[in-house]
């Protein structure tokens, strides 16, 4: 990933850390640069956006298996339909989709991974203490290339600005907000590795986004549920719970 190989090659010449180097190739927008040059997808595919500091490998070790005990599974495989969240960390949102070639044909044993922020703007990296992870899971898509998984609605929040990227930001008088987003990393043999995002429509920070990740085609509609039948279909009985 040229991004990551830009950052830490530069950080040999820098007095600053790590992620504050990552933090300001991302705000000012060279990881995006990079990524647009070194992922571009054909027209057909979804587009791809920045990947940020936040992608960990052991998504898996925190999904919460809600169906597997009424499935009567007892293999490792992660069953569609679990969640990737604790309780307690967000509004329920629940997560459809599917994989697809750039023909329309259905992959199926595509690998996603996504991760996201709880309802208070923090990933579960970002917490002094972390026994497991949460918000961010892995699942395999079904042979009719569907997935879906049980989420937390993510908010808005702030880039951490207080080192240098804050104090340079603030002085080209720009905030240090990304949009709500969904991260997602999709791989399947014989594919292009896609690192995406999806966003939210009417979210207030879409046009400014911090470090420049918003793509048009990557802002979805989360529908609201309000009927208990519906979510209980999925196997909750939660009031008011988010999809799309
Ligand atoms: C940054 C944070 C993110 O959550 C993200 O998706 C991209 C970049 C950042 O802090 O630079
Ligand atoms: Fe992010």
């Amino acid at each position: 990933m040229l991004t990551y190989l830009l950052t830490a090659l530069t950080y040999m010449h820098t007095p600053c850390g790590y992620e504050e180097f990552i933090l300001l190739s991302d705000a000012l927008g060279v990881s995006t640069l990079v990524d647009t040059i070194n992922n571009a997808k054909p027209p057909d595919a979804t587009e791809a956006t920045v990947l940020g500091p936040f992608f960990t490998e052991d998504a898996h070790d925190g999904m919460i298996c809600l169906h597997r005990e009424r499935l009567g599974l007892t293999s490792m495989v992660v069953p569609n339909g679990d969640s990737i969240a604790s309780e307690g960390k967000g509004d329920y949102m629940f997560v459809e989709g599917r994989v697809l070639d750039t023909k329309g044909t259905p992959i199926a044993g595509a690998t996603i991974d996504t991760w996201e922020t709880d309802s208070n703007g923090l990933y579960d990296t970002q917490y002094s203490h972390r026994d497991k992870p949460d918000c961010r899971g892995r699942l395999t898509s079904a042979e009719d290339g569907t997935y879906s998984f049980r989420a937390v609605v993510p908010v808005p929040y702030p880039i951490p600005s207080d080192g240098t990227v804050g104090k340079l930001l603030s002085r080209l008088g720009r905030h240090v907000f990304r949009p709500a987003h969904l991260h997602m990393m999709i791989e399947a043999p014989g594919f292009e590795k896609l690192i995406t995002a999806l966003y939210f429509e009417g979210d207030p920070y879409l046009t400014s986004d911090a470090v420049f990740g918003v793509r048009t085609s990557l802002i979805v509609k989360a529908e609201i549920i309000t009927d208990v039948e519906e979510t209980k279909a999925r196997g909750f009985a939660e009031e008011k719970s988010h999809v799309y």
